[in-house]
């Protein structure tokens, strides 16, 4: 991949929740960042005058747009070999039958290295450029997931799951453990990369771990500015559990709040059930929410209010939430959003979210709930240059045999193009997948 190139073509991308830009037109990047951004009368002369010598340039087809890469803020990898397993069963059951016996099995470094680059490599195939990641309990099974996103050059959150408390599968380790292991894990993570990778701290819920330990956590997050990741108000059972096991505390989020997690650099997932006080206390910390509907709907753990969690200022990125979802791509995690709204709305909810503001969530807002929006998320001069090449008319997809009309805007075009790629759209209409500016391989996922 040359240092410096271009795309000439139809570009899309948020630069808030209400507002798409669309446009007909350039983009540059140079060593991964984006230099030049302009209309495409502007790319003409600069090409005669000869200021994008040395540049290779994309002239990119009339069916195709250019976009942000797509950022899942929560799934768990080491579940990956179970999708599609166990959804009739509600969540704490589902944990204990299905979760915890599947995720011990990352003590053996050899299965986790092949689990971990086959969902690495299929993410990306899906235009996932970024992931905040649950590993497994174990430092060097996840220190393999760290292994597999450096090698696939993905830009990641990726933490050790932190679990004291004893369950039926007997996956869980004694605080001190934990809390020694997640601060080698950070030590590692950090030395291994500065760049595409970070650590982030993962007490994975206040059923699985006590106050002693999450208070502990916290401590580590702050001493080496990690974000901190853990699940919340998921499912009511799992809510009343946690509030009759913490007598003193007066909703979950205060068990959380207690330990000192809940702050600026914290990712909850889930966040379905909480109370109009919890939600002024996560914005008021600044708490961002991992809405992940497909999870919330096959667990049936319920319908997450987004659309009043954003009235209330709280940041909310998307997550696919593998195995307790169905799919591990932004494209359903997107339609599933829409859906999930609008059916609260078809029941007296707030309005829907609408498909400009499911892509908003799925690039930019995700970016701004991992703390990345200064990098990426959307197309901006100084930006790391993440993005996708959509091709609408990609062979055998379900979308290659539609007619435009003549008379189309450029804007029209642009803004049909996108929406039909994200409510009918797959893998088969994402060509080309871009981190940081290098072209990633495509896989072959089957070499036999
Ligand atoms: N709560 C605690 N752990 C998990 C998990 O692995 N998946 C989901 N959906 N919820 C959780
Ligand atoms: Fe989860």
């Amino acid at each position: 991949m040359p240092q410096k190139v271009g795309f000439l073509g139809f570009i899309a991308y948020s630069v808030s929740l209400n507002e798409l830009v669309v446009f007909n037109g350039y983009l540059t990047v140079e060593s991964g960042v984006i230099t030049r951004m302009g209309l495409r009368e502007e790319f003409e002369s600069l090409k005669y005058s000869g200021s994008l010598s040395g540049f290779n340039i994309k002239y990119m087809g009339t069916n195709q747009i250019l976009i942000p890469g797509f950022v899942d803020c929560h799934t768990h990898a080491p579940q990956f070999p179970n999708i599609g397993l166990g959804l009739d069963k509600p969540l704490m059951e589902w944990l204990d039958k299905y979760t915890f016996p599947l995720e011990r099995r990352y003590s053996d470094l050899q299965f986790a290295a092949d689990v971990y680059t086959k969902v690495v490599k299929g993410l990306l195939k899906n235009g996932t450029t970024t992931v905040c990641y649950f590993g497994s309990l174990h430092l060097k099974g996840t220190l393999e997931l760290v292994n597999s996103v450096i090698k696939c050059h993905q830009r990641a959150l990726v933490g050790k799951v932190s679990m004291n408390m004893p369950n039926s599968a007997g996956y869980y380790n004694d605080t001190a453990k934990e809390l020694k292991d997640t601060e080698d894990f950070v030590r590692r993570v950090r030395e291994k990369q500065r760049d595409l990778v970070q650590p982030v701290v993962t007490p994975r819920f206040a059923v699985s771990c006590d106050t002693e330990l999450m208070t502990g956590l916290a401590k580590i997050a702050t001493r080496y500015a990690c974000r901190i990741q853990s699940h919340i108000s998921e499912h009511r059972d799992e809510v009343e559990y946690v509030l009759k096991t913490n007598p003193n505390c007066t909703s979950y989020s205060d068990v959380y709040d207690k330990c000192n997690i809940l702050n600026n650099q914290s990712i909850m997932a889930h966040a379905i059930h909480l109370t109009d006080d919890e939600i002024k206390l996560f914005a008021a910390k600044g708490v961002s929410v991992a809405h992940c509907p497909a999870s919330n709907t096959r667990l049936r753990s319920g319908m997450c209010p987004v659309r009043k969690l954003l009235d209330n200022n709280i940041k909310v990125g998307l997550g696919t939430d593998i195995s307790g979802g169905d799919n591990a791509t932004l494209l359903d995690a997107m339609r599933r959003t829409m859906d999930v709204s609008t059916h609260l709305e078809f029941h007296g909810g707030r309005p829907a979210i609408n498909w400009k503001e499911a892509f908003y969530l799925a690039t930019l807002g995700g970016a701004k709930v991992l703390g990345l929006d200064d990098k990426i998320g959307n197309f901006k001069i100084g930006k790391e240059f993440d993005a996708l090449v959509v091709d609408i008319y990609a062979d055998d997809s379900q979308l290659d045999n539609y007619d435009y009309p003549p008379e189309a805007s450029d804007e029209e075009r642009i803004l049909n193009l996108l929406h039909r790629f994200l409510y009918v759209g797959d893998d088969r209409n994402i060509v080309e997948v871009y981190v940081k500016g290098k072209q990633l391989m495509m896989v072959v996922y089957d070499e036999n």
